[in-house]
């Protein structure tokens, strides 16, 4: 770090990819955020707001269902060696207990491709959508969803299990948990403490059952969910900020991954946020840079993060990290950057095993829509051309070199 002219070398057999998921990127899904997309008091907010609602509308999204080799190739141009996708519930079991071939082997010609390239998968079973019926019986309140996942799990990875390893069951329990049943920003749209104490629950559940015939279809299998944690830094040395960063750690960093501690082969981190604790939270300080979003951008905060997962003696994988940034400004920065500091936390014991970019194309970014570009790819949403950002081509000799 100190020497900004010498090379970082990263681990032998370290993985260099990207990340998506299923909602984001495929289209043409219909499970319960598709129709609260264009549910009446959906259209109705985005009008207040004066937002064009064809921009907040999945639909096709980056087209990825339709020609996957699109994808594929940008990854093979990416000189990656894995990459992070997502199933979707809705498509693979339509209707309870009905399992759609047809969605199944979408996935397995996919995971086929991919290891034909070189590329790992890392198996997304979960990324936020659920099947209308399922749905309709509750969704994540409802505890049954527990057995209804552990055998949606037993099918998909019955089926795939033979081209996969990786396997991530969860995609941000808590994020999903808070925006859906505190905020109540997302579908189901509820603003419920009790709700959300239940839906954390069952997620925590749901992941030691899937885990478990993750194990019994496979030992070999490697299981781990994808956990957004939040770099909370106290501003000052007050025993209250220590305090509050303490319950702010405790509560949204590691007790669902205390949980689940004996239910996992690894950690898989999101990084996005830094939170400066002041007499309370989510009192931002001024930022150099800041992405698209008005996302605060701090590198070092995956230092941090990082290090605090090492008493979980698991290996990590950083399952996303990346950035709005439409005109490419900050993007080949922020990676250098957050690079260095995972360097810097492997130099120091951390077992870092991976780097996944989120994302590979820009796509669908949930509530916001359209218009956050995440991709390393800029995405024409007309004609789902793919071109590369500036951005990619520094991406893609990372992944080359295996150093920055
Ligand atoms: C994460 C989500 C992912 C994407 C990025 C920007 O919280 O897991 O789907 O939307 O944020």
């Amino acid at each position: 770090m100190d020497n900004q002219e010498e090379s970082l070398i990263f681990p032998p057999h370290f993985f260099w990819g990207c990340a998506t998921s299923a909602h984001q990127i495929e289209g043409g899904l219909n499970n319960d955020w598709s129709e609260w997309e264009k549910s009446p008091r959906r259209l109705k907010d985005l009008k207040n707001k004066q937002r064009d609602p064809l921009d907040f509308i999945s639909g096709g999204a980056a087209n990825s269902f339709i020609d996957n080799n699109a994808d594929i190739a940008c990854l093979k141009n990416l000189n990656a060696n894995a990459y992070r996708f997502s199933v979707d519930w809705s498509r693979i079991e339509p209707e309870e207990g009905r399992f759609d071939l047809k969605a199944l082997n979408y996935y397995k010609d996919l995971v086929k491709k991919l290891r034909a390239q070189g590329i790992e998968p890392f198996v997304t079973l979960w990324h936020w959508p659920l099947p209308l019926w399922l749905r309709d019986k509750g969704g994540w309140e409802n505890r049954q969803i527990v057995t209804y996942f552990e055998k949606f799990t037993e099918k998909v990875v019955t089926y795939l299990n033979e081209e996969v390893n990786f396997w991530i069951t969860l995609n941000e329990p808590m994020v999903y948990a808070s925006q859906s049943y505190l905020t109540g920003e997302w579908p189901p749209n509820k603003k419920n403490p009790l709700a959300l104490w239940r839906v954390i629950n069952n997620l925590v559940l749901a992941h030691r059952a899937s885990y478990q015939i993750l194990k019994k279809i496979d030992q070999n299998n490697r299981v781990g969910i994808a956990k957004h944690n939040i770099y909370f830094e106290a501003a000052n040395n007050s025993l209250i900020n220590k305090v509050l960063k303490n319950i702010a750690d405790w509560w949204w960093n590691f007790r669902f991954l205390n949980k689940i501690k004996n239910c996992q082969d690894f950690i898989g981190l999101n990084y996005y946020f830094h939170n400066l604790v002041n007499y309370g939270f989510g009192k931002q300080k001024i930022y150099e840079k800041q992405s698209d979003l008005e996302w605060g951008l701090h590198p070092e905060g995956i230092y941090h993060l990082l290090k605090d997962l090492k008493k979980y003696n698991k290996p990590v994988y950083i399952t996303e990290n990346g950035l709005a940034d439409k005109g490419d400004q900050h993007r080949s920065w922020y990676i250098e950057e957050i690079l260095k500091n995972v360097h810097r936390a492997i130099g120091e014991g951390v077992e870092v095993k991976g780097y996944l970019h989120w994302s590979l194309a820009d796509n669908f970014e949930w509530a916001e829509g359209f218009k956050p570009r995440f991709g390393l790819y800029e995405v024409n949403f007309q004609t789902y051309e793919r071109v590369a950002r500036p951005s990619a081509q520094f991406y893609a000799d990372i992944c080359k070199n295996n150093r920055i």
